[in-house]
């Protein structure tokens, strides 16, 4: 696809990956960008940067961004959340707000804006999801079982909007350097040569995208022995 003809939105834009997504979008030419954050004074100042107040537990905000974003062609969930914990000892009102946030919030923002993308001819999804929607780690184990609700969601729904004009890409990060995992020890990749890969993904038209070299090795690995990467993240291995 092109890119820089799209007219994107991207979710969870004040921070982050997020953050790095619309300057990339921006550097790859877009005319405008939609940028949707739950305190619009976090994103970027820029004439082409429109604004847009959106919060993932609010189902009236998520509603409401398709109004605010009719031209919208490209749609890039990236907002989430993440707490650790350990999972005999994580509350479980936490792990039902990574299941509203990552998952029932997801699921919710597609259906809002399939209608506005199919409208204005087609267009695409991405779902920025993880190496742990593929296989769990303890310590994030609410965050793991949303993350693998997204994957299995955006399996879904793929055949659904391919119908409908729209491509579903899911995306598959190891370690980002960013807030969720501050304090963690673990290879990272920093967050704007994550954003970069997204997009080079997207614009060669992959549906699955390893967007950092950790990723693209664990899914070598993946691939061929799924049981190996269990083990690995279950810190046994
Ligand atoms: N960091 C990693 O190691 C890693 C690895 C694999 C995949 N990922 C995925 O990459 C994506 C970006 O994560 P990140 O590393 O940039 O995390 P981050 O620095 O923690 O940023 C999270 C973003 O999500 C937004 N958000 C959180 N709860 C929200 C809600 N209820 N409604 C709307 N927005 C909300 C935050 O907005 P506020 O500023 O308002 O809090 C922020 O913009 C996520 O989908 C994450 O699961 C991250």
């Amino acid at each position: 696809m092109d890119i820089s003809t799209s007219t994107p939105v991207v979710t969870g834009a004040g921070r982050g990956l997020g953050r790095h997504l619309v300057d990339q979008l921006l550097d790859r030419g877009v005319a405008k960008a939609y940028a949707l954050a739950r305190d619009t004074s976090t994103v970027r100042h820029d004439p082409r940067v429109v604004p847009v107040q959106f919060d993932l537990r609010d189902p009236a905000s998520i509603e409401a961004a398709p109004r605010l974003t009719a031209d919208a062609t490209l749609l890039i969930n990236n907002a989430s959340t993440a707490v650790f914990s350990t999972p005999l000892e994580a509350e479980l009102d936490v792990v039902r707000t990574e299941m509203e946030v990552n998952f029932e919030g997801l699921y919710r923002t597609i259906r809002a804006f399939v209608p506005v993308i199919e409208a204005n001819g087609g267009g695409q999804i991405v779902n920025v999801l993880s190496l742990l929607s593929l296989a769990s780690t303890p310590p994030m184990t609410g965050y793991s079982a949303s993350k693998a609700a997204a994957h299995s969601l955006t399996q879904a729904l793929r055949p659904v909007l391919a119908a409908r004009g729209i491509t579903l890409h899911g995306v598959y990060p190891g370690g980002i350097d960013t807030d969720m995992l501050a304090g963690i020890d673990a290879p990272k990749t920093a967050p704007a040569e994550v954003a970069g890969g997204i997009l080079a993904g997207l614009a060669a038209d992959q549906e699955d995208i390893f967007p950092d070299p950790n990723s693209q090795a664990m899914s070598q690995v993946w691939w061929t022995d799924p049981k190996s990467v269990e083990r690995a993240f279950s810190g046994v291995a």
